[in-house]
Order: structure tokens, then C-alpha cells, then sequence
């Protein structure tokens, strides 16, 4: 598991004079499932075609076990890609899409039909065989792209939003198929997606990606639980920043102590907390809560979201379960010291 397959060493890419990426190295481990994970523009798809050979990055190398790619054709890569548009043909059935780049090799026949038979297997599709693409759900269709690239047996499948187009709960019963049909085949995959809660359910690791630079790569629960940079506590789900200083266990906000358990970086300026782990008392409990004003009660079914106003005016989200909360009621805001993370304010 800790071998690298695919070693990215210090790749530039510019598209005219537009830096889209400078010097970003990254290596993937064999069969990990690695995610890349960063807004619209930040060079998800830029990076995946420098992996398939689509693009040529302007400087640095692209090693697939340790041989350098550069000079290698796309289609001689063991690298297969599955897009978001999955571009079936629609003349043909399920089966004769997934034995398509097959027949195109000339592979022996005894040994397609042993491939394929294999792959719609794999991907629950024998009983679709026969069907064209038009009569497929959009989920279907998406597996059966899939199973396309399958079929080469690629070292690493690349996936590039391939969920994009599908509705909310289509996507999330896809995520844990591809987990589990990851896990069956031991296939590394390198997958693309901005959809961060996809990306926490699915991956072994994450990178995050912001302007073409890694913000942070970290297994995800360490990128939700201490990310390291402000991007990434913003990026990955929602969090309440506070601008002050950290000085021996408190974080000075204002005339507020707040006591954290350093998580971070000493020198911070800027104090990170998620809304699940602020409580929200009714008394002042403690010397150094925060006095805040209830403005918004949302149901979330299990719990609320409470918008809260702190004294000086800035907005606050918590989570509570407590039933007298109300808009307009004062209450005292405490922290989780251990969930709290120290950062350093970053350049928009
Ligand atoms: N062939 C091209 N020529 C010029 N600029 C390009 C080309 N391909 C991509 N770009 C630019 O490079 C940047 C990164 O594009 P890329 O497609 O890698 O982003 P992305 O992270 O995949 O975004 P999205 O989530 O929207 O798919 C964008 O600013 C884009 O406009
Ligand atoms: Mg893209």
C-alpha cells in the first residue's frame, strides 16, 4: 500500500501567459483512492491530463512506476480516464461499448468476452448487456463508462467528475459503489471532484487544491479536523473565524480569552472554529464566555443551526439541540478547546 505509483515532480503548466500551475509535486500511492479536491478553475483537470497524457506539463516529470511518461503516447499510458460526459456510443449496446477499445487492439475474442463478461460483472451490469445507452438511467450509463475503462485493466483510473450529472441521492449510493468496486479491484484512482462532502466520504487521502497549489494532502479526517491553512478550514465545511492572538493557551479576541489547546500554529492570528463545536449556554457559565444574540434558528430535523450576533457585531453558527433558543435571546458561547484550530491569516 505505501508504494508510489504515480510521481508528479515539480510540473509548471501556463496556458499563454496564465500560470495555472507552479512547481506542484505530489505522489500517489498503489491503490490508494486519492482525491483532488479544490474549487472550479484551481487545475483539477489540468493535473489529470498531465497524468493521461493529454497535456504536456512546461517543466518537471510525470513517473508512473517510476518510468517517466513525458515521451509516452496517451493511449500507451496504463492510465484510463472516465469523464464526466460519458460519450457512450449510442449505436451500440452496453456490451459492445465495453468491448469497443478491445476489438480496436485486436484482443482475442475467447479473451473479450472473458474481460467483459468480467466487468459487467464487477459493475452489476449483466442483466443491461443487451440495451443501448439511450435506455440507460443516468447512473447506469455512468457505469457502464466505467466498466469501459476497466476492461483495459489501466494501473490507475482517473475520474474526472464522473458523478457531476447525477442527481443527489444517485451520487451518494455512486460514491459507495465506486468505493466498494475500488476496494474489489485494488486499482489505484485518482479522482476530481469540488464537491467537498463527496470528497470526505470517499477517499483514502485528499489533496486540496487552491490557484494550482496544495494547500494540504491529509487523510479525511485530519483534513477536516486540523486543516492547516485557512482555505482549507473554509473549503472543507463550514467554520467561524476570529482575528486576534494566541498567546499561551488563550486566544485573544478583543477583550475575550478564548482557552485553546494549541492545535495549529503558535504563531496565529486567526482563531478557527466549526458551528458543532461551539456550545451555547443559557447562563454565563463560565468567566470566559462570549455574550452573544440568537438572530436565526434554522431545523435541520436532528438539530439546529443557530445564527448568532456576538457584542461587536460579528456573525456566529453553532449547532444546539436546545429548545429555548430564539431569535432575539441572549445567550454565552463557549469552545471546544481541543476542536479549536490556530491559523495564520491568508492572502485572498
Ligand atoms: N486548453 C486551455 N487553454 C487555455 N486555458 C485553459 C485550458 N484548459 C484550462 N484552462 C484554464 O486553466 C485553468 C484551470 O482549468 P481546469 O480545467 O484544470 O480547472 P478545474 O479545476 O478542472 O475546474 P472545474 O472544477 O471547473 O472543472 C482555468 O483557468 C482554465 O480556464
Ligand atoms: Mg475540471
Amino acid at each position: 500500500m505505501e508504494k508510489t505509483l504515480i510521481q508528479l515532480e515539480h510540473i509548471h503548466k501556463s496556458y499563454g501567459k496564465q500560470t495555472i500551475i507552479e512547481d506542484l509535486s505530489l505522489e500517489v500511492r498503489d491503490g490508494e483512492f486519492l482525491t483532488l479536491l479544490g474549487p472550479s478553475g484551481c487545475g483539477k483537470t489540468t493535473l489529470l491530463r498531465m497524468i493521461n497524457g493529454f497535456e504536456t506539463p512546461d517543466k518537471g516529470e510525470v513517473l508512473l512506476d517510476g518510468v517517466n511518461q513525458v515521451a509516452i503516447q496517451p493511449n500507451k499510458r496504463e492510465v484510463n480516464t472516465v469523464f464526466q460526459s460519458y460519450a457512450l456510443f449510442p449505436h451500440l449496446t452496453v456490451r459492445e461499448n465495453i468491448e469497443f477499445s478491445l476489438k480496436m487492439k485486436k484482443v482475442d475474442k475467447n479473451e473479450i468476452k472473458e474481460r467483459v463478461d468480467e466487468v459487467l460483472e464487477l459493475t452489476n451490469l449483466e442483466a443491461l448487456a443487451s440495451r443501448k445507452p439511450g435506455k440507460l438511467s443516468g447512473g447506469q450509463q455512468q457505469r457502464v463508462a466505467i466498466a469501459r475503462s476497466l476492461v483495459n485493466k489501466p494501473k490507475v483510473l482517473l475520474l474526472d467528475e464522473p458523478l457531476g450529472a447525477l442527481d443527489l441521492k444517485l451520487r451518494k449510493q455512486m460514491q459507495i459503489e465506486l468505493k466498494k468496486m475500488q476496494r474489489r479491484l485494488g486499482i489505484t484512482y485518482v479522482y476530481v471532484t469540488h464537491d467537498q462532502e463527496e470528497a470526505l466520504t470517499i477517499s483514502d487521502r485528499i489533496v486540496v487544491l487552491n490557484k494550482g497549489n496544495i494547500e494540504q494532502i491529509g487523510e479525511p479526517f485530519e483534513i477536516y479536523h486540523s486543516p492547516k491553512t485557512e482555505f482549507v478550514a473554509s473549503f472543507l465545511g463550514e467554520s467561524n473565524f476570529f482575528e486576534g492572538k494566541y498567546e499561551n493557551g488563550v486566544f485573544h479576541y478583543g477583550d475575550a480569552k478564548i482557552p485553546v489547546e494549541a492545535n495549529g500554529t503558535k504563531d496565529a492570528n486567526l482563531l478557527s472554529v466549526r458551528p458543532e463545536y461551539i456550545n451555547i449556554n443559557l447562563g454565563k457559565t463560565e468567566e470566559n464566555a462570549l455574550e452573544a444574540m440568537v438572530t436565526e434558528v434554522t431545523y435541520l430535523g436532528q438539530t439546529n443551526r443557530i445564527e448568532l450576533k456576538l457584542k461587536d457585531g460579528k456573525k456566529v453558527y453553532a449547532l444546539s439541540e436546545i429548545e429555548e433558543l430564539e431569535k432575539g435571546k441572549k445567550v454565552f458561547l463557549t469552545f471546544h478547546s481541543k476542536e479549536c484550530t490556530l491559523l495564520k491569516k491568508q492572502e485572498q
